[in-house]
């Protein structure tokens, strides 16, 4: 952002100056948001029902559940960095308390596929601060596109994610029934976001970025099943 005068910085989404304490304080605020999506997740139980199925796997199952619930993990992350890039820089107010609601809304997802992770005796991905920033800078974009675009974004991730988690459902092991109520609980509620950012007014991305957004998607998935 270039300097304007007396301290001020010109904000270009916005077209707008925003004080040198303002920007600080944006930045300080986002960057908590990251500290705590990458290294302190919420712990979050799925619920006491299918919390208590004690999940009959074998060592192979349980290491495949794991790094398919770890990918799904770092969805989430990404999904934490998307929505908060995009509620960062638009100056709708109605689209920043629709992304922050969404971002809220992923919270949960966040914190089901850690505790699931860790149920599972595995760990989150190491790359996840790096997920976080890649898709933060994505947001950023996606966002500087306009909001109707920023929208569209929205539509074409969550329809994406919903088909990669149905595609997870056919993925993962029969017997672990959490892990699989689990995703496709968050599959329902990824096309619901999608119908509603389509509803808010999103337009229809064009088909190389969607081709790159499948291919972005395809490398993220692939190297968070092992790391
Ligand atoms: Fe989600
Ligand atoms: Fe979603």
């Amino acid at each position: 952002m270039p300097s304007g005068p007396g301290g001020y910085w010109l904000c270009k989404p916005c077209d707008g100056v925003m004080s040198v304490a303002g920007l600080a304080d944006r930045m300080i605020t986002e960057f908590d948001r990251a500290l705590r999506t990458v290294a302190a997740p919420p712990r979050v139980p799925f619920g006491a029902p299918l919390q208590s199925v004690a999940p009959e796997l074998t060592e192979k199952e349980r290491a495949h559940s794991a790094a398919l619930m770890r990918v799904n993990h770092v969805g989430e992350v990404c999904a934490q960095a998307l929505y908060r890039a995009q509620a960062a820089m638009t100056t709708n107010p109605d689209l920043v308390r629709r992304f922050e609601a969404a971002a809220a809304e992923e919270t949960e997802h966040l914190g089901w596929t850690s505790e699931r992770v860790a149920q599972l005796r595995s760990h989150t991905s190491l790359l996840n601060p790096l997920w976080y920033a890649g898709a933060y800078v994505l947001g950023v974009a996606a966002a500087r596109a306009g909001d109707a675009l920023s929208l569209g974004f929205v539509v074409e991730t969550e329809r994406q994610v919903e088909q990669h988690l149905q595609g997870h459902l056919d993925a993962l092991p029969a017997a672990d029934q959490v892990s699989r109520a689990l995703v496709a609980r968050m599959r329902d509620d990824e096309a619901r976001h999608g119908r509603e950012a389509k509803a808010a007014g999103a337009a229809t991305l064009p088909a190389p970025v969607r081709f790159a957004m499948r291919l972005a998607a395809k490398v993220m998935t692939t190297t968070a099943y092992w790391i």
